[in-house]
């Protein structure tokens, strides 16, 4: 998480950082900071909050100049606070910058540098980087190096990450030397954009949107130093790098809310046109079946794949859990869901024919990143599921299918879920039919995909009676949610939408194992969302709600339109179309999108930035 920005060029700097952090705001928001450098002067405001707050502040206290770094934190090293935000200053202020990681060394090193005598203004790890940065800068210049020069502050960088263990994405500015930033990358992500007489650099490509669409992605180990007309890029292990500059035609940000009071109802009321735009161009109506450009993988290899691994956190790790049912269910190839933080480190056997899907929104979560590196390094075929196109994950898979949800700013994921289980449908769809599912089934599938746009457009109508529900319990403490097969993953994420935005403790279960404990927790104090459409298994989930029913607690109903029994036993019913039981996680998870939102809301809880939470958690 953090989003750093940086410009080099003509333009007023303090303007396109400002923007360029808005635009990054969904990887942190406890504060905001810039530097910009000018006349031989490093001018620093930071502020904690949004970066609004620091709009404010040089709207009152202006710093001018046309070389800057920016800098949006998720806190993990230090109190959330003016002085523990970034830019940092290193020695006496001969160096500052913007770190995107975590340094896990950092209290030694600190231990060294207070014993050389640089004194800590922060808690933060990051400052760190830069008293070390200013140390070596000063042995350097001890040795006689010229402390304006550009290879000096190399040399002096260079040192210093030697000794760095953790992750960072780094913009560097020297007071001395003019008109130059820094970056550096090891497991954050950055990306310069290369303009005409003027560079920028951030942490994902949306600050670019509107001032360039040709970028350099930087890899790990690699340091690019930036002037307004011209670029160097080197790697750690010695030697220039010719920059590969790429065209993207995808650096649009629609910051636009439109008719909609937050990005989280916008991008829920988005999900007809997300799942339509996933689907574009992927049905093969004659073969029935499911084609995918970006694959990179022979159909005959894929035939051999006799496991499949699906790496996720947070809602695409849900999503995942539906992916799972679908492929066994279609395609008979058994799945295996993995927390990415868990599978980095836990080592599982993986036979020469396991495929591994990371699941990502972002493409940017560190841990579905590692836990994807792991297995590539094991020489497994690993792929992505992913949104954000040119995000890293994106480009070090083999392969792939994007999502093309759009930009989902809203820190709650919606439409990146609803286009995940999409995009598993296809997958699933495609696997089954090179393996035991018959052209006649595969016609049905299609059928009934081609269908979900306007399945999700009818269940948006549900808008006013989740109103309504939302009211009604706003100010209940504790949730169940309850669901089984494909409902279950729905149940999970319905939980994790409510917990998420309303701060309110809910839980996620299958609902028939809900008897071996959470039932102890059911009174009229403790509701249950019930997902129960139609569907194969009906009757027992009906059961497991006459369960709860008998001790008194209360249940809201995620139901098909039409089903009245139910209307007779659950407390609410929120109605939805009814759909094929693989498709009725795309139909409900809606309801229980717009559920958490208005309960959030009611609450008076910040939709959009929940509180801790950040929309790209890049440290593990
Ligand atoms: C964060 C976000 C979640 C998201 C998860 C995984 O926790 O707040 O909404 O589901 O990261 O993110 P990814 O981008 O990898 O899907």
């Amino acid at each position: 998480m953090c989003g750093i920005v940086g410009y080099i060029g003509t333009r007023s700097a303090p303007e396109f950082l400002l923007e360029g952090l808005t635009r990054l705001e969904y990887r942190g928001y406890d504060s905001a900071g810039v530097a910009v450098q000018h006349n031989g002067e490093i001018g620093i405001r930071k502020k904690v909050g949004r970066v609004e707050e620091l709009g404010k502040l040089l709207a009152s206290k202006p710093v001018r100049g046309s070389v800057g770094i920016g800098h949006t934190r998720w806190a993990t090293h230090g109190g959330i606070s003016d002085v523990n935000s970034h830019p940092h200053v290193g020695g006496n202020g001969e160096v500052v910058l913007v770190h995107n990681g975590v340094i896990e060394n950092y209290a030694k090193l600190k231990e060294q540098l207070q014993a050389l005598g640089y004194v800590f203004r922060t808690a933060t790890d990051s400052e760190v980087i830069a008293h070390l940065i200013a140390h070596h800068l000063e042995e350097q210049i001890k040795l006689g190096e010229d402390p304006e020069s550009q290879e000096t502050c190399l040399k002096a960088i260079e040192l210093s990450l030697k000794k760095l263990k953790g992750t960072y994405g780094l913009g560097i500015i020297f007071r001395d030397v003019a008109d130059t930033i820094f970056a550096v990358r090891l497991g954050s992500p950055l990306v310069i954009g290369v303009g005409k007489g003027e560079h920028f650099l951030a942490s994902d490509a949306s600050p670019l949107a509107g001032y360039t669409d040709e970028v350099v992605y930087l890899s790990d180990n690699e340091t690019a130093v930036l002037r307004a007309d011209h670029m160097e890029i080197s790697h750690r292990d010695g030697g220039r790098l010719k920059p590969s500059v790429q065209t993207i035609n995808q650096v649009t940000v629609d910051l636009d809310l439109g008719r909609f009071e937050h990005y989280m109802l916008k991008e829920i009321f988005e999900q007809p046109e997300s799942i339509e735009n996933c689907l574009r161009g992927r049905i093969d109506e004659d073969s029935a079946t499911a084609k995918f450009g970006g694959l990179n993988i022979e159909p005959q290899d894929l035939r051999l794949v006799d496991r499949i691994v699906l790496t996720a956190c947070g809602t695409s790790w849900h999503a995942g859990l539906v992916g799972e049912y679908l492929i066994e269910e279609f395609a008979r190839i058994p799945v295996e869901v993995e927390y990415a933080s868990e599978l980095r480190y836990r080592n599982p056997p993986l036979s020469d024919r396991t495929m591994v899907f990371a699941i990502t929104q972002s493409g940017e979560t560190a841990d579905t990143l590692a836990a994807m590196r792991e297995c590539k390094r094991k020489g497994h075929k690993s792929l992505a599921i992913c949104n954000v196109v040119g995000s890293t994950i994106a480009r070090e898979a083999d392969g792939g299918i994007y999502l093309h949800a759009g930009p989902e700013i809203g820190v709650a994921s919606t439409k990146a879920f609803t286009s995940q289980c999409t995009a598993l449908v296809m997958l699933a769809l495609y696997l089954g039919r090179m393996r035991h599912l018959s052209y006649h089934a595969g016609k049905r599938i299609i059928a009934q995909l081609r269908e979900m746009p306007d399945m999700v457009r009818r269940t948006l109508q549900c808008h006013d009676a989740v109103k309504e529900v939302a009211n009604k319990y706003q100010g209940f403490d504790n949730f169940l949610y309850l669901g089984r097969l494909y409902n279950f993953p729905a149940a999970l994420e319905g939980a994790l939408k409510l917990k998420e935005i309303s701060y309110i403790h809910a839980e996620g279960y299958p609902a028939a194992e809900m008897k071996h404990g959470p039932i102890a927790l059911v009174d009229e104090e403790t509701p249950s969302v019930f997902i129960i459409p139609r569907g194969s298994i009906y009757p027992k989930v009906m059961s497991n709600l006459e369960e709860i029913k008998a001790r008194r607690g209360p249940v809201i109903a995620i139901a098909c339109e039409g089903d009245h029994r139910i209307a007779d036993l659950a407390d609410d019913v929120i109605y939805v179309p009814e759909v094929d039981d693989f498709l009725q996680p795309i139909v409900t998870s809606v309801p229980l999108q717009l559920l958490a939102y208005h309960i959030a809301l009611k609450r008076g809880c910040n939709v959009d930035r929940p509180r801790n939470l950040a929309k790209s958690v890049t440290v593990e």
